[in-house]
Parts: C-alpha cells; sequence; structure tokens
C-alpha cells in the first residue's frame, strides 16, 4: 500500500468536492461496488487483505481443550524435512464435478522430536484418495518401521488430517506420509486457486496461489505454521503451451506420452516456511533482464498483451538496481538463483513475497506510462521495494509466529523507502513516510481501543486472528518505530545489525532478535546509549500508543504524557510500563541542531531556554508529537511567516499536523491550530501542504452548510491562490506538468483544493480542459495525474452534456483505471436527478460485476466482531463529531472572519 495510499492521495480531495449526499453515495459504492478500489485501499502489500482500523484481539479458547487435534497450533512432536508435491491443475471445467479441480500427490518426510501414536497436520478442503482405507500412506525411512495406521480422519474446524497410529513413532526416527487427493481450484483468491480475465476476446483462466497465511494447507497437506520450515522438491504438470512457475527455476520440462501435458519440475528450494510457496499455470509472456555482476535471472511476466505493450518494463527497469542495493544494505548477497515477478488479473493482497516469485495485483506491478499517473508510477516502485526487501528479511530470516508480524511488516515497510530512494533518488521518497506511516498510524494508535505491536504468542492462534495482524499498526507503526530506531542509532549501525540477524538464517525468531542483533553491534565503541536498545525498544513494542512531548522554553522542563486524541477516553489496557517511553529527542533552538536528548522522567534542558524558537523531533524520526509553551508555538509561528524554509520540510508539516491534533485532544486551543495554516500562503512544497489539508478537511467536512462555511472558504481561498498561480507560472500556463516527483503531486492538490474553494480561473481551466475533450472524443487533453481531478471538477461545474459525455466514456472505457476515474466522476455532479442516475446506473452494473459475493468475501474476512466494533466507532465519532462543532463553532468563525478582512 506503498501501498494503496495513491488512490486517496489523488482522490481524496476529489472527493470532498462533493455535498454530503454525494459522498454517502461515493462511500457506500467505494466500499461496496468498487472491488477495484476497496482491495488497493485495503493494502498495501502482502499476503492478507489488510484491516484498517486496529481492533482487539480476543483470545480464542477460553478453556484448554484436551485433545492435540483441538489446539490451533500443532505438537511439537514431529518436524518437516522435506516435501516431493506434484499439482496437476485443470484450467478448464471438470465433466464430472462441474468444477476446476486440480489433482497432487504429496509426501512430507519428517523426523520425530518426540515420542508420539499421532500425526496430526493441516489440511483443508482437500479430497483424499484413500490409500489401504486409510487418508494417508506411512513409510518409516532408514531402517525405522512405521506403526500401522490405527484411524484417520479429517477435523474440519482446526483444518487437519488426524492420524492415530497403532504403536509409537520413534524420536530420533525420520518417515515418509504419502497422499493422493483432489482439491477445487476456486475463485476464492486462497490456496491454489484460479484467476480469469479476457484477451483477444475469449476467456483465459491461470491457476495462481496465496498461501499466507493459512491457506497452503489448501494446496496440500503441510505442517502449516511459519517456523515448520522445510526443502520443497515441487514438479507442475499443465497442458502443453502453457507456462509453470514456481519458487525455484524449472530444471526439466518433460511430455508425457499420449496426452496433451508438460511436466516441470523445479529446482529443490531453499528451507523455507509454508506460506511463501508459489504454483503458477497460465499462457503469460515475460521480459527479461538480471542483475549487475550476478547471474541471477530476473523476469517480469504478464498477460501477453500488457508484456507486448510495455507495461512490465518500468518494474523490470527498477528491479535491477533495488536488488544491489538491498544486497548492500543486508550485506548478503540475493538468496535465490532467480528473481520473478508476476502480475495477476485477480489478486487479493496488493502483492505478496513468495520466495522468488512474487505475485502482484496488476495495478502494483505494471506501468503505462500513457495513461498512469505519478501515483499508479509510485505505487509500482514502492511496492516492489517492498517484497523485494522481504526476499532477506521476513523470507530468508523468518519470525516463529505471526503475532511478531510486526517485525517483518514493519520492517519492509520501513526499507522499502530506502530501496525506492536508491531506484528513484530525485523523487525524496523517503520524505513520504510522514504522510503515508507516521500521521496514518498516528490517527489510530492514539485511540484509548488501540493495541501494542507485539502480541504473546498465545494470544494469535486461528486464522481470523492471524489475519487480524495485518493492520495499520504492524505495517505503518512498525515502519515508524524501526525508522526512530535506525535514526537513533545511525544507518551505518542499523545495517551492521541487520546483518548479523542475516548470518541467522536458521534461526525462527521472535522479534528479541532485533535487539539481540543490536546489542552485540553496540559493542563498538563510540557508540553510547542511556539504556540497552532491549530497553528502549519494548516500551515502543510493548505497550501500546505514544507520547506526547511538552517543553516549556521559559524553564527548560520537558515532560511526557501518553497521548489520547479523545481526552475523556479511558485507557483499561495495562501497561508495564504505565505508558511511559524511552523518547530520543532530536531537537534544534534557533536554526542550529542540538544534542540529543533522551528522556524518560520529567527533565530539564537548561538550553532550551531563551527567546530563540526551539523545535523538537527533527524530521519528526522520533514516534511522538511535541508541544511547547505559547511563547515558544508563537515564535514558531511567526518564523513560519517570516521565513518558513529556515524549519525542515517535515516538521513544517509536523507543526501543523500536531497542533491540529493537540486542539482535537483540547491540549491547546483550535485557534492556535488555525493560526498555523496561515503561512500556507507562502508555502509550495507538498509535504506541508498535504499534512494540512487532511486537517483542513475535517473542519471542511464539520462545517459543511453550516454558518462557519462561507467564511472558512474565503480564507482557504485565499490561501491556496497562491500555489495555484505558482503551478500555472512553472507549467507555463498549465502547458506541461512539473517535473519534480512531490510537485506533481502537489499541482493536483493545487487544482482540487483551488476549485473546490471556488478560485474562479481554475474552475475556467478545468472546464475548458474537459470541453476540449468533449470536442475531440479520440484525443484526451488531460494529463493522467490530473485526469481524477479535473474530470470530477469539470462534472462539478457542467450539466447534464458533461454528465452524459462522461458516461459515454465511461462505458467505452477499455482501461480498468480510466473506468474507475470516470465513474467516480459521474457522482460529482450538482444535478440531483443525475445523482439519482449515478447510483440506479451503478446498481445495474453492480449486479452484473457479481459484487454480492464480492461484499459477502469481503466482510466475512473482517468478520462479525470486528464489524461490530466499526459500527461503535463509526457512532462514537459521529457523537463526538457534533460536539465538536458545538465547541468550535464559535471560536474558529471569529478568528476566520478576523482573518478574511
Ligand atoms: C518425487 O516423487 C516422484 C514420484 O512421485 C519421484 O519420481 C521423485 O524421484 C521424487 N523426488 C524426490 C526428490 O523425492
Ligand atoms: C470433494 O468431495 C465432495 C463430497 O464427495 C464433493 O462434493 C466435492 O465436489 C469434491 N471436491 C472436489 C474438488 O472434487
Ligand atoms: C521448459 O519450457 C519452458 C517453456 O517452453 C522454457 O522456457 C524453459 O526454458 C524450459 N526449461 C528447461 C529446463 O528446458
Ligand atoms: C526503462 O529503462 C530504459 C533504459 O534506461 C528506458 O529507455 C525506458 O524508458 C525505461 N522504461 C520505463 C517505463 O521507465
Ligand atoms: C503510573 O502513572 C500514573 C500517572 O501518570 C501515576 O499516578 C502512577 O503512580 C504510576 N504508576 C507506576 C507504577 O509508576
Ligand atoms: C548549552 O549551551 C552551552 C553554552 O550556552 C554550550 O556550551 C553547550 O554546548 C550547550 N549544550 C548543548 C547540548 O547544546
Ligand atoms: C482561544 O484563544 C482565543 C484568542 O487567542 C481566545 O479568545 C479564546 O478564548 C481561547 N479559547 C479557549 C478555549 O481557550
Ligand atoms: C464508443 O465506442 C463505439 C464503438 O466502438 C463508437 O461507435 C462510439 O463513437 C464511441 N463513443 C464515444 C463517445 O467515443
Ligand atoms: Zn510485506
Amino acid at each position: 500500500m506503498a501501498k494503496g495510499f495513491y488512490i486517496s492521495k489523488n482522490m481524496g480531495l476529489a472527493g470532498l468536492l462533493m455535498g454530503a449526499v454525494a459522498v454517502v453515495i461515493i462511500i457506500a459504492l467505494a466500499a461496496v461496488y468498487d472491488k477495484e478500489k476497496t482491495k488497493n485501499q485495503n493494502k498495501p502489500v502482502d499476503g492478507v487483505a489488510m484491516l484498517t482500523t486496529a481492533s482487539p484481539t480476543t483470545s480464542s479458547t477460553l478453556s484448554t481443550p484436551k485433545d492435540p487435534w483441538e489446539h490451533y497450533r500443532l505438537p511439537d512432536s514431529l518436524s518437516p524435512v522435506s516435501y516431493n508435491i506434484t499439482l496437476w491443475p485443470r484450467l478448464v471445467v471438470n465433466a464430472s464435478t462441474g468444477l476446476y479441480i486440480f489433482t497432487g500427490q504429496s509426501a512430507v518426510v519428517f523426523q520425530c522430536k518426540k515420542d508420539t501414536d499421532l500425526i496430526v497436520i493441516h489440511c483443508n478442503k482437500l479430497n483424499l484418495t484413500l490409500l489401504n482405507g486409510h487418508h494417508a500412506r506411512l513409510t518409516g525411512l532408514d531402517g525405522a518401521t512405521a506403526p500401522t495406521v490405527k484411524t484417520s480422519w479429517l477435523q474440519v474446524k482446526t483444518e487437519y488430517l488426524v492420524i492415530q497410529l497403532n504403536g509409537k513413532l520413534t524420536a530420533g526416527k525420520s518417515y515418509r506420509l504419502s497422499t493422493d487427493f483432489q482439491g477445487e481450484l476456486a475463485d476464492d483468491l486462497k490456496g491454489f486457486y484460479r484467476s480469469e480475465y479476457t484477451e483477444d476476446g475469449g476467456k483465459k483462466v491461470v491457476a495462481t496461489s496465496q498461501m499466507q497465511a493459512t491457506f497452503a494447507r489448501k494446496a496440500f497437506p503441510c505442517f502449516d505454521e511459519p517456523a515448520m520450515k522445510a526443502v520443497f522438491h515441487i514438479t507442475l504438470i499443465h497442458q502443453r503451451g502453457t507456462v509453470a512457475l514456481s519458487n525455484g527455476r524449472d530444471t526439466v520440462n518433460s511430455t508425457i506420452d499420449g496426452t496433451e501435458v508438460t511436466m516441470t519440475r523445479f529446482e529443490p528450494t531453499k528451507r523455507m516456511s509454508t506460506y511463501l510457496l508459489a504454483f503458477i499455470v497460465s499462457d503469460f509472456d515475460h521480459i527479461t533482464g538480471s542483475i549487475e555482476n550476478n547471474n541471477v535471472l530476473v523476469r517480469i511476466w504478464a498477460r501477453r498483451k500488457a508484456i507486448a505493450e510495455g507495461h512490465g518494463n518500468y518494474a523490470l527497469n527498477v528491479t535491477g538496481p533495488m536488488l544491489n542495493f538491498f544486497e548492500r544494505y543486508y550485506n548478503a548477497s540475493y538468496p535465490l538463483s532467480k528473481s520473478d515477478q508476476i502480475a495477476l488479473p485477480d489478486f487479493n493482497a496488493g502483492a505478496m513475497e513468495n520466495w522468488g516469485l512474487i505475485t502482484y495485483r496488476e495495478t502494483a506491478l505494471l506501468y503505462d506510462p500513457a495513461i498512469s499517473s505519478v501515483g499508479n508510477k509510485e505505487r509500482v516502485l514502492t511496492v516492489v521495494a517492498h517484497e523485494l526487501a522481504h526476499m532477506w528479511f521476513g523470507n530468508l530470516v523468518t519470525l516463529r509466529w505471526w503475532n511478531d508480524l510486526w517485525l517483518n511488516e514493519g520492517f519492509a515497510s520501513y526499507v522499502e523507502y530506502l530501496g525506492a530512494d536508491y531506484a528513484e533518488p530525485t523523487w525524496n521518497i523517503k520524505e513520504q513516510t510522514i504522510l503515508n506511516d507516521v500521521h496514518k498510524v498516528f490517527a489510530v494508535d492514539a485511540l484509548a481501543s488501540s493495541h501494542p505491536l507485539s502480541r504473546k504468542e498465545e494470544e494469535v492462534n486461528q486464522p481470523d486472528e492471524i489475519s487480524e495482524m495485518f493492520n495499520t499498526i504492524s505495517y505503518s507503526k512498525g515502519a515508524a518505530v524501526l525508522r526512530m530506531l535506525s535514526e537513533f542509532l545511525t544507518e551505518p549501525v542499523f545495517a551492521r545489525g541487520l546483518s548479523y540477524i542475516n548470518q541467522r538464517t536458521h534461526c525462527e525468531c521472535s522479534y528479541s532478535i532485533l535487539t539481540r542483533g543490536l546489542t552485540a553491534v553496540l559493542t563498538t565503541p563510540g557508540m553510547s546509549l542511556p539504556h540497552t536498545v532491549h530497553d528502549i525498544m519494548n516500551r515502543w513494542i510493548l505497550q501500546m500508543g505514544f507520547p506526547v512531548v511538552t517543553i516549556d522554553t521559559a524553564t527548560g522542563h520537558i515532560t511526557q504524557k501518553h497521548f489520547l486524541l479523545d481526552p475523556d477516553s479511558v485507557v483499561d489496557r495495562p501497561s508495564p510500563y504505565n505508558y511511559t517511553w524511552l523518547v530520543p529527542i532530536k531537537w534544534m533552538k534557533g536554526g542550529v541542531e542540538r544534542e540529543q536528548h533522551w528522556l524518560l522522567q520529567e527533565t530539564g534542558i537548561s538550553n532550551a531556554t531563551g527567546s530563540e524558537w526551539v523545535l523538537a523531533n527533527l524530521n519528526v524520526s522520533g514516534y511522538y508529537r511535541v508541544n511547547y509553551d505559547m511563547d515558544n508555538w508563537e515564535r514558531l509561528l511567526n518564523q513560519l511567516t517570516t521565513d518558513h524554509t529556515v524549519i525542515p520540510l517535515i516538521n513544517r508539516a509536523q507543526i501543523v499536523d500536531d497542533a491540529f491534533n493537540l486542539a482535537r485532544a483540547k491540549v491547546i486551543n483550535t485557534t492556535l491550530a488555525l493560526r498555523t495554516t496561515r503561512y500556507l500562503s507562502q508555502e509550495r512544497d507538498y509535504i506541508p501542504w498535504e499534512s494540512a489539508l487532511r486537517n483542513l478537511n475535517y473542519y471542511i467536512l464539520m462545517f459543511d452548510r453550516g454558518q462557519a462555511y462561507g467564511v472558512l472558504q474565503g480564507y482557504l481561498k485565499m490561501q491556496i491562490t497562491p500555489l495555484f498561480e505558482y503551478f500555472r507560472t512553472i507549467t507555463v500556463d498549465w502547458t506541461r506538468v512539473p517535473t519534480g516527483h512531490n510537485d506533481q503531486y502537489n499541482q493536483i492538490n493545487a487544482i482540487s483544493f483551488a476549485c473546490r474553494m471556488g478560485v474562479e480561473r481554475c474552475r475556467v481551466l478545468t472546464s475548458d480542459w474537459f470541453r476540449e475533450w468533449m470536442l475531440n472524443p479520440d484525443h484526451n487533453p488531460i494529463h493522467p495525474n490530473l485526469k481524477t481531478t479535473v474530470y470530477c471538477n469539470a462534472i462539478a461545474a457542467g450539466g447534464v452534456a458533461e454528465w452524459d459525455f462522461a458516461w459515454q466514456m465511461f462505458k467505452n472505457a477499455t482501461v480498468a483505471t480510466e473506468a474507475a476515474k470516470l465513474r467516480s466522476s459521474l457522482a460529482c455532479t450538482k444535478v440531483p436527478w443525475l445523482l439519482n442516475r449515478t447510483t440506479s446506473s451503478c446498481v445495474l452494473l453492480k449486479k452484473r460485476s457479481g459484487f454480492l459475493k464480492q461484499f459477502k468475501e469481503d466482510n466475512a474476512r473482517v468478520g462479525f466482531g470486528s464489524g461490530t466494533l466499526a459500527l461503535e466507532q463509526a457512532i462514537e465519532r459521529t457523537t463526538a463529531n457534533i460536539k465538536w462543532v458545538a465547541e468550535n463553532q464559535e471560536p474558529v468563525m471569529k478568528w476566520l472572519a478576523n482573518e478574511c478582512t
């Protein structure tokens, strides 16, 4: 995501052009109908679609069940060594069952660790062929005698095949368990599944897989836990003319006499976890590259047409440099002999880091310069960086259990910026972490209902509890906290700790490997910290939330307090550290950086007093908010209006975001928050503007149609106009697109916000562009970056003709992203009966696209429990909003009225 956020970037503001009614419709459309968008926003990246709210997990087991097969965790008596798997997916409907199916054989060699007469192995939705009357055949290896099978059955609830034996397996001996099975190649996006698409007018079927977190058991019987690593010998049988891919390189293709099939065998994998396996059969095409100074094979796979049109080229261009970068960063060469990346028409998450065969949603891997926006391109870059980062950390070094998922995902979400920055050094992409991760997760982590990064192993058992771990806290707080660690240790020291960890490839670790690794490195002279890395990090990892640090520049006193967005909320989750943190404080005074300070108990920084402004949390490298005494706020505001460039870019975004959130939490006066936006008339950079717009959106939504709206709009129009004019100038009267990456985003913001605030030149600009297109439908003059906002504004300002044209173009659109932009713009109309048409047209479309099934699936995944929670949160939020408007309308209006005169 990476990661699914680009949509909000481009569409967030456009969306707000609409009145409350349209907003409701759009929310409904986005949630229910728009499969593509929902998926994108849900996540980033790997494996499991991400939950966007933090929901508490309740432990699944009230009383401890008696029998091993009733536990969701495998017993520790058996340990897999290797598997030999042959799978044969059929890409046409099976005549007897009416289903798409696959058949398979699997044999797992395992070692017995403790004497036992029981075999418990994962198996879900597979029809096993009976072998001598039982579900599996057991053989002793190296002279061991296998006991006979007493009875075997499938334990559906816990997803096991259970085999009771007539005698005991002996510790230290090895055995082989063989199964034959048939499964459905369903379109459920889980395990071994099918993806369909149309090309050259015909339907095509791809067999592909998604194992994370607990779906490998739906492809073949296996010990399906991340620590149960083994070597996999994989063979795929497939129709001639199709190509088979898996984690390793293919070594043998053979044809089977008398049939239309080919058998492709792959090199044995490295020792790896089941959740990282991948099997794909398709008729896709590919392009090839390689890594510099290395004979690793690099390929990008996609639909034939997409490859022919060059849509894989950008991903291929950036993969080589990024792999080179990560090899240096981890100080370890790429662990495999090849790197395949494939774009799939149907894919649940954003992408999945299968070792050596990464799977992506098409929008996360394919890039078409003719129609893709700057956000589309950035998404490809960051998702590829994220997944490649996992090829070492996550895949080579794997966390023992899902409770530590945050380390795997937080880590990849942090280093993706480093890899992306290496591949696109002019984009300044690292700056965006503050918007995409820090501010985003602050919003969730400031609630009393948040939860710590790490959970206890025994709290995470069932598949549902595992998928709940794929949330904003794991990804974004994980990234923010690791970035803080890297910043206070310095990047070279952090990277040395990583290479230490990478040498321990055979440990199935918990998160303490990180602190141990860094402690080992920190014995190097010259590096001193007030506490061990372990002590510092535990406070950020084992307790939820984050502090607000308050600096009183009159006395030099500095204190911390758990920051809660709602000051009346009650925290009922106890913390072993009583909600205090060891806070690294990088700060500056009067524009000069001072020595880092560590805060635990209230202390003083004597140098923080005086008449010059003090600014703390430089570049927001720490995961906390900052407040000051009123005099220092005044000095900072004064500096912003006199020369804002003296304050670092990221801190300008921080000052605004901290102030608005401190005001929400009633720590500071609302008018003080508004005053941080005064300097924006001089601001030209994207990051501070985006930060401000996100916060102002709340005010706009809250005061929409209220008495304060007029003055609010007047003030914001005054603030945005200079930015709009600035872009008019640097684009030579809108004839070109700015060259800077972030400038391109900011141009989108400038146009959408200026139009929304009623800047007349903006209305004329967007309407003229749209009309030009209407006169010549074969030639769209609107740059891909600006389509969303221009369509929406032109339709909002226009009438039936504009709406009808967009409707025609929507029906004619052959490219999914273009269709999505047109569809969302239809709801921007201000003509009430057209708005009705928008909804009813969409209802018709819904039926066609089988959205109901998707809706059900999405909800099944989120679960009844968290659905209820989300509803409760929504009600709570609405109540809070009404209260907020009642309390703030008067002072806000007064302040604005004053500014506008
Ligand atoms: C895997 O099984 C097939 C037959 O099912 C056999 O031919 C092959 O040798 C086995 N490979 C390994 C590595 O055990
Ligand atoms: C598995 O067996 C059940 C019960 O006989 C049957 O309904 C189902 O279609 C079978 N599935 C496959 C994929 O063969
Ligand atoms: C197997 O066949 C595929 C597709 O025809 C080809 O690309 C690949 O090089 C072959 N592999 C071997 C080891 O012959
Ligand atoms: C990929 O790199 C080549 C060679 O540098 C360049 O010509 C091409 O424009 C790049 N393609 C994309 C989509 O960035
Ligand atoms: C925890 O903090 C609260 C208030 O911040 C304080 O009253 C209490 O004594 C602290 N408890 C411990 C065990 O430190
Ligand atoms: C504090 O100020 C004194 C003199 O004013 C200076 O010598 C010292 O280096 C400063 N310390 C820090 C941490 O900036
Ligand atoms: C906020 O500040 C303004 C002027 O600075 C003042 O008039 C108002 O009373 C303050 N409101 C609160 C709630 O402190
Ligand atoms: C839509 O496509 C049809 C058939 O390709 C074409 O006749 C029609 O002119 C197109 N409409 C527009 C508005 O481009
Ligand atoms: Zn990931």
